[in-house]
């Protein structure tokens, strides 16, 4: 008999070997088939009806509109099932409504709860604008786990975050609640906050799915003025507002949301051209849509529909799959197919995304919340930890003349806290960070308590409370847990004032802590000046007059106008509202167990007046610091009161060395450039390292400045280190107005780093064609 030869030996081998992976991969997808539906299955067993209640989010909480408008939720999900329900933090009744969907729904589709965990949900962190002072998109990333891990436990499996609206304009509330004016540091944190949330991969254990929002252009509200119109030129739309949601996309965001303004005469909710030839055409987006809140049913408020069904149908065919909350889509759209004016196909297209999103996230194996196992998610103690660590990362020293911090605890006997938010609890976490389970949160007066220990005795006094002028429309909702500082009168004001006065007389130092309640900004919190309100101005005057080292602490949503402050108080610290370890982190850089490296993700104003104010502007024809003629105001500097960038130290750093690898390049090259940063003092920190550049000519006018770059590093007292960056086409194109396209163009190139946007050291570079 023929014995088989080596070659057929090893084909044999070969094929069984296929054949072993092909059987496997049958078992692996017949397994998985059998844990849940074929998404095109479900689709073709759906009614209409059911497929519509798919498209819709059902509010978790009584919204009369909405009980008018499409009926009781409850009954909804028995009779169709329900694409999403918003708003139901309890877990009990997730479960209780997830039951009726799959016990009693025709197809038994599951829920997909959506909850708004910002910066945490059991453990806050510091809000948005903190995080992207830290210039640390790790821990950006690491924080937003913690709160995906908590809000999964709690049977949360959607998150309406990241924020990803560039602000430019602190008079807009919601600055508070984004990375800031830049394009390129929001796209870093946009990057960050969707694999915190999501993973790498859609439906990895104890990830949620994130949702970029608002697309977009909301930041740009007219006037600051919150759902004010906006108009961005195309050139701003993909050169700015939109980067950081390309970011997100690339990084495989799940869900995006639509604003709610108009977009130059379009509401963002029936923008074709964002919703769908953007976001599907451009950029081949293939997850689904949500409006924001009624925000399809405010289309006829916009005197853009005519009525509910013109507005289902504008937001429909505009690309939007989802209408939060507002029940337009249910009322009208099983209407519009039957009469013929959807195809079926539209609305399988819309629902597709939705059916697979849930399979992804595994709902259909793990539709409840095992409430069991809530508490040691939450209480975990390195989760406090990191929050710790965020707030020490992201707080900003703006200013420390002759080395008034760090406070040194052996030498003092007695502090003063003193000020409106000092000992606020719900304050500091901001107000999502308040609505969503909070667990303790640690003031600042109590931070500084723990820190001193008995050694030191600490002593408080509140001074005048603060309000807003108009009051705002979150108070009246029940479940919105943080309110106003009560009314006082003219007298109780005074006594506040001379307690604290007195106080600060009586006392080692004073540590004044300012801003503005978490009430003051935020959604629906727009305001005209920036002013530090209700006293505040004058109680710190008075206690600055007291002779006695004063410590100024900023807990706030945006800059505020401290031009009196920057030239009076020898040490401001910047803490945003820094969450529930809000004051022990802050007590660890007061009192230098930890050295302040956070920068300002804005540009800072003097006051209202300059704004929008952002660094990375065109020249002009005239520019400020020409002589003769400039863009300049000729009663105020049009110069911020500190740049994008700019953040202290305990310690002092040194940028040289500045160099580009190759100082003429073709176009499409990508090169090296090398900055030498070393730490010139005498306490460890951390340097954040910028890269900005300047395209001298081309085919639009291009920005001062932008920032390309950037690196947090931390280096011992005299170490010194060489950070590089790359530039490459990524970072030298731009949306050319005049081309209508991206590009990269032949052109010089100015150079700077170091540690803001007025960084001096320079270089240059050219591309050649
Ligand atoms: C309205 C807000 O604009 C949005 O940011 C939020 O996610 C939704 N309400 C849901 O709470």
């Amino acid at each position: 008999m023929p014995q088989p030869t080596s070659k057929f030996r090893l084909s044999l081998l070969l094929f069984q070997f296929i054949a072993l992976i092909a059987l496997a991969q049958f078992a692996v997808s017949s397994l998985y088939a059998q844990s849940h539906p074929n998404p095109k299955d479900l689709l073709r067993q759906m009614t209409v009806e059911e497929k519509v209640a798919q498209l819709s989010q059902l509010p978790g909480f009584p919204i009369p509109e909405f009980l008018q408008q499409a009926g009781n939720p409850e009954d909804i999900i028995r009779k169709y099932g329900a694409g999403s329900v918003l708003w139901v933090p309890e877990p009990k009744q997730i479960n209780r409504l997830q039951h009726i969907a799959v016990d009693e729904s025709p197809h038994h589709v599951p829920i997909l709860f959506g909850l708004d965990v910002i910066h945490g949900y059991h453990t806050i962190f510091p809000s948005p604008i903190a995080m992207a002072s830290s210039w640390d998109p790790q821990l950006v990333e690491s924080a937003q786990a913690v709160a995906a891990r908590e809000a999964r436990a709690g049977g949360i499996a959607w998150t309406f975050a990241p924020m990803l609206d560039i602000a430019r304009d602190a008079r807009w509330g919601r600055m508070v609640e984004g990375a800031g004016e830049d394009p390129y540091l929001g796209a870093a944190i946009a990057r960050a906050q969707v694999l915190g949330f999501q993973g790498t991969q859609l439906g990895a254990p104890d990830k949620v799915l994130a949702c970029a929002k608002h697309f977009a252009g909301y930041g740009a509200a007219d006037g600051g003025r919150d759902y004010d119109s906006s108009y961005i030129p195309e050139e701003q739309m993909w050169n700015t507002y939109l980067v950081p949601f390309k970011a997100a996309a690339d990084a495989g965001v799940g869900s995006f949301m639509s604003a709610y303004m108009d977009l130059n005469d379009v509401p963002a909710s029936g923008n074709r051209w964002l919703l769908h030839d953007v976001l599907r055409d451009a950029w081949k987006y293939n997850g689904f849509v949500v409006s924001d809140a009624s925000a399809v049913h405010s289309l006829i408020t916009h005197g853009f529909a005519r009525d509910g069904q013109d507005a289902a149908m504008k937001a429909f065919s505009a690309g939007l799959n989802m209408d939060m909350a507002s029940g337009t889509y249910f009322k009208y759209l099983t209407a519009e197919v039957k009469a013929g004016h959807i195809p079926m196909k539209e609305i399988d297209d819309a629902v597709l995304p939705i059916l697979e999103t849930k399979i992804r996230l595994g709902l259909f194996e793990h539709p409840y919340v095992d409430e069991a196992r809530i508490p040691d998610v939450l209480n975990n103690p390195q989760s406090q930890e990191l929050a710790r660590t965020a707030v020490q990362r992201s707080v900003v020293l703006l200013r420390n003349e002759q080395n008034a911090l760090p406070l040194n605890k052996a030498q003092i006997k007695s502090i003063a806290v003193i000020g409106p938010l000092a000992d606020a609890e719900s304050d500091v976490l901001d107000m999502w960070g308040a609505m969503t389970k909070p667990g303790p949160t640690v003031s600042i007066l109590q931070g500084i308590k723990n820190k001193v220990g008995d050694t030191v005795q600490v002593e408080f006094a509140h001074g005048p409370n603060i309000r807003r002028d108009i009051p705002s429309f979150f108070e009246n909702i029940p479940f919105v847990p943080i309110k106003e500082q009560p009314k006082q009168s003219p007298e109780e004001k005074q006594k506040a004032m001379d307690d604290a006065v007195d106080l600060a007389k009586k006392s080692d130092v004073a540590i004044v802590v300012l801003g503005e309640i978490a009430l003051m900004s935020g959604e629906a919190a727009s305001r005209s000046s920036l002013k530090l309100s209700g006293g505040q101005e004058e109680l710190l005057e008075a206690v600055v007059a007291t002779g006695k080292p004063v410590v100024l602490v900023l807990v706030n949503g945006r800059p505020l106008d401290i031009s009196w402050a920057s030239e009076h108080v020898p040490a401001i610290l910047e803490t945003w509202y820094s969450g529930s370890q809000a004051g022990n982190g802050i007590a660890d850089i007061l009192f230098g167990d930890a050295n302040p490296a956070g920068h300002l993700p804005v540009s800072w104003p003097h006051n209202s007046a300059e704004l929008p104010l952002y660094y990375n502007h065109t020249l002009t024809q005239a520019p400020e610091d020409a002589p003769g003629f400039t863009s300049r105001y000729w009663d105020a500097l049009s110069t911020p009161l500190y740049p994008f960038g700019f953040g202290l130290s305990y310690t002092t750093f040194n940028y040289d060395n500045l160099q580009v690898n190759r100082k003429e390049a073709k176009v499409g090259s990508t090169l090296d450039v090398a900055v030498d940063v070393a730490n010139t003092g005498s306490r460890a920190g951390d340097a954040v390292v910028q890269l900005y550049i300047h395209q001298r000519a081309g085919s639009a006018s291009r920005p001062v400045r932008q920032l390309k770059g950037f690196q947090r590093v931390n280096l011992q007292p005299g170490a010194k280190q060489t950070i590089h960056f790359k530039l490459g086409p990524d970072e030298l194109q731009y949306w050319s107005p005049a081309l209508k396209k991206w590009i990269v163009e032949p052109e010089a190139f100015d150079v700077w780093a170091g540690d803001n946007a007025q960084a001096k050291l320079h270089t240059e570079f050219s591309l050649t064609q």
